[in-house]
C-alpha cells in the first residue's frame, strides 16, 4: 500500500545564491521533486522585511519543513534568524493557543565550509548536531517532530561532489514526501 503523501516546504536561506555551489545544486534538485515547494527567503524578501502572514500561511499548507542554509559562524544566516523571530509568534507557534505547527516535522539541510564529519573532531570541538540544538529546541518548543539534519560540504573538490549530493538530497526529499523516514535518516 503506498504511503500517504506529505507536503514538503524547503525554505532555502542563502544570501548569495548566485555565488553558491552547494545550495544552488541542492535547490535545483529540490525543485524537481514532486510534492516539494521551494521557497527562497532572500529572493522573496530582498529588503529583509518578511511578510509574516504569508510565511505562516505557507507553513500551514505543508506537513514537513526543511530549513536549507549554509552554516554561518556555527549558526544560521541573518534572514533565517529574523524569520524565526518574526514568523514563530507567541499565540501562533507557541504559548496560549499557539499550536499552528503541532504535529508538523522539521528537517535541516546544512552546507559547511569543510567536511561535516570533521565537526566534533580536530579543531572543531562540537558536532553539527550540538551546534544545531537551538533549531532542534525551537522545533520541539513549537510541538514539531524534529527529524535531524543532513549536511554537505568539502574543503576541496566541491564541484566533484555536487551531482552525488544533489541526487542524495533529492532522495531524502522524496522519502519525506512519501512519509518514509528511515531510522538512520539523521546522518549522511
Ligand atoms: C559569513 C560566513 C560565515 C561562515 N561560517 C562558517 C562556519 O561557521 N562553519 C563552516 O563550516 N563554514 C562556514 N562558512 C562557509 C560556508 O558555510 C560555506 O561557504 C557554504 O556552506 C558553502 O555553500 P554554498 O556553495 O551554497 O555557498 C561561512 C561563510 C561565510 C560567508
Amino acid at each position: 500500500m503506498p504511503m500517504p503523501s506529505k507536503r514538503v516546504l524547503v525554505l532555502l536561506v542563502h544570501p548569495h545564491l548566485e555565488a553558491s555551489r552547494i545550495n544552488a545544486a541542492l535547490a535545483r534538485a529540490a525543485r524537481d521533486v514532486e510534492g516539494v515547494t521551494l521557497h527562497q527567503l532572500y529572493h522573496a524578501y530582498p529588503d529583509g522585511f518578511i511578510h509574516v502572514a504569508a510565511e505562516q500561511a505557507l507553513l500551514l499548507a505543508h506537513d514537513v519543513v526543511v530549513l536549507q542554509f549554509p552554516l554561518y559562524w556555527y549558526s544560521v544566516p541573518p534572514l533565517l534568524k529574523t524569520w524565526l523571530d518574526e514568523v514563530l509568534q507567541n499565540g501562533w507557534a507557541y504559548g496560549q493557543d499557539g499550536n499552528a505547527l503541532h504535529g508538523k516535522a522539521l528537517r535541516l539541510c546544512v552546507s559547511s565550509g569543510g567536511d561535516p564529519d570533521d565537526y566534533g573532531r580536530h579543531e572543531q570541538q562540537f558536532t553539527l548536531a550540538e551546534l544545531l540544538r537551538p533549531l532542534e529546541a525551537s522545533a520541539r518548543y513549537c510541538g514539531m517532530r524534529y527529524l535531524g539534519h543532513v549536511a554537505y560540504g568539502a574543503s576541496e573538490n566541491v564541484n566533484a561532489h555536487l551531482s552525488d549530493w544533489a541526487e542524495h538530497y533529492a532522495k531524502q526529499l522524496t522519502a519525506l514526501v512519501a512519509g518514509d523516514v528511515p531510522a538512520d535518516f539523521d546522518s549522511r
